[in-house]
């Protein structure tokens, strides 16, 4: 039985190596982690991660062919394949600090293999990392494991969506792997690739080398983020012409070249990658002495944080000039619908504007917790994450009296000013808003930052509504 481990049991590493189990019976997948609580979760009823689908997969083959364990030494010692798919996230010091990817756990995680391997071992980059990372860790594995140990790496990035995770697993536009063109590097590509063959086409299964697959994953990550940044800068223009943006971005997207995906404008993208690979791209190709690349990429992360700032300064303009003392309520904080994740969700950011404009905030997310929310906006993050004047100065403005976290949308509405709607989630279309509206203050304003609901409806109602890129 081939015995495959996983180093890193989160958004990535515990959906992915459950749908591999889930689809190859014959073979024993371990996830382990460093974070004990974490892999508790896993081994509980009540999963880490919210994903539609994920609980029935883990739940159909958990402690049969599929285990989660904080043993991470001696599970890699017994396993012939080592999925490394721990967080790769910005640095925050040093050099680099901002832009380049901090391969700190990386590094960990790859010295633990070379430390404890008694055989030999494929190595596969789960984690998006920046290209070349391949060699730095053949480098350290070959300097620091037993003499006759021989270790091949591949790179196999990964390209689920999250709150559609399962479907991109089970059905995966393409999976991509990357080795180097030797006989054994080859014969390690085959390896990976017999087991993903389980169950995807093989004409979906791209073989390349390892360069090409890492750059794959940065590329496709600027490329996806790019589109939403030129829907999103058509948006403003859009709300400067009278035009509506939903009905450009339809006419444009029917044209089979460019495909109607991707081009929903939004108050911003969000999530914990798009932008940190963005950034990685500008520091890498910084590094290659390509200025003017580097500045077409960054202007995708520009784009994004002054859409955000826009709707900050749309709702502060349109509610007179301030929102002092107003109750506003904030419909959504995950970065997406069917998600709990918050992580760069532009809920901070607005959040964070309104708050230094001094707003009271009333905040309703169907998954995500009130500890996670007043974490969020309270954890100081650094200049590079906001856009500038989004961080309040004045630390009343993150006050605990100026943020209510509430489980019910009908009572945090009650005697708000306005409602900001942050995510898409599916009940927000379908919640009684003359019933909202009856118990707010008047004018009663809506911004819809995700173009979820009808603004026409809503204006019969008495509402005055904002909507991304559409006329008022
Ligand atoms: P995550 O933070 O949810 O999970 C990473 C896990 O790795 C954590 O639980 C952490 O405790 C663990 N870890 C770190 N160092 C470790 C070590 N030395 N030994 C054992 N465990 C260790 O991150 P994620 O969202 O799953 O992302 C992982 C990687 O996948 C990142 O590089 C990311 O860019 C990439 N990626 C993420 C997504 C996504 O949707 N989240 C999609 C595609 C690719
Ligand atoms: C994204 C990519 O879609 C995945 O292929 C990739 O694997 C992953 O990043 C990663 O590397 O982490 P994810 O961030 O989970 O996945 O979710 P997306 O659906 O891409 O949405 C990202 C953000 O863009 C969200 O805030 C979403 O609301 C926003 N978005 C998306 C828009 O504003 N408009 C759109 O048309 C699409």
């Amino acid at each position: 039985m081939v015995k495959i481990c996983c180093i890193g049991a989160g958004y990535v590493g515990g959906p992915t190596m459950a749908m591999i189990a889930y689809k190859c019976p014959d073979i024993q997948v371990v996830v382990v982690d460093i974070s004990v609580p974490r892999i508790n979760a896993w081994n509980s009823d009540r999963l880490p991660i919210f994903e539609p689908g994920l609980d029935e997969v883990v739940k159909s083959c958990r402690n049969t062919n599929l285990f989660f364990s904080s043993d991470v030494e001696s599970h890699i010692a017994d396993s012939d394949i080592i999925f490394v798919s721990v967080n790769t996230p910005t640095k925050t010091r040093g050099l680099g600090a901002g832009k380049a990817a901090d391969l700190t756990y990386w590094e960990s995680a790859a010295r633990m293999i070379a430390d404890v391997a008694k055989s030999d071992k494929i190595v596969v980059e789960k984690s998006t990392v920046p290209v070349k990372t391949a060699e730095a860790i053949e480098k350290i594995l070959n300097h620091n494991s037993r003499d006759g140990v021989n270790f091949q790496i591949l790179s196999n990035p990964e390209f689920l969506a999250e709150g559609t995770a399962i479907d991109d697993l089970a059905d995966p536009d393409r999976v991509l792997i990357g080795g180097r063109q030797t006989p054994e590097g080859q014969k390690a590509v085959a390896a990976l690739k017999g087991v993903y063959a389980k169950w995807v086409p093989e004409d979906r299964i791209i073989t390349t080398n390892l360069w090409s697959a890492e750059l794959s994953k940065l590329a496709a990550n600027a490329i996806l983020a790019q589109r939403i940044s030129s829907i999103n800068a058509m948006s403003a223009l859009c709300e400067a012409t009278g035009a509506n943006v939903s009905e450009v971005a339809y006419a444009v997207g029917k044209d089979t070249r460019i495909g109607p995906k991707f081009l929903s404008a939004s108050v911003g993208f969000g999530g914990s990658c798009f932008q940190k690979d963005i950034l990685n791209l500008v520091y890498i190709c910084e590094c290659n002495g390509l200025t003017e690349v580097a500045n077409y990429w960054r202007q995708v992360v520009q784009i994004n944080d002054y859409q955000k700032l826009r709707f900050v300064n749309r709702v502060v303009s349109s509610m007179f000039n301030t929102v002092s003392g107003k109750k506003i309520l904030v419909l959504g904080f995950a970065f997406k619908k069917d998600t709990g994740d918050t992580r760069e969700t532009p809920a901070i950011d607005v959040c964070l504007g309104l708050l230094g404009d001094k707003a009271k905030l009333s905040i309703y997310d169907p998954q995500v917790s009130e500890d996670q929310i007043r974490r969020d906006l309270t954890t100081s993050k650094f200049d590079w994450d906001h856009p500038q004047h989004l961080v309040p100065s004045s630390p009343t403005a993150k006050s605990k009296e100026m943020v209510t976290v509430t489980w019910d949308a009908y009572e945090a509405a009650k005697g708000a000013h306005g409602i900001c709607i942050m995510t898409e989630w599916d009940e927000f279309k379908s919640l009684d808003y003359q019933r909202i509206y009856d118990g707010m203050e008047k004018p009663a304003f809506v911004f819809d930052g995700r173009n979820a609901v009808n603004p026409d409806e809503l204006r019969k109602i008495g509402f005055i509504v904002y909507s991304i890129g559409k006329p008022l």
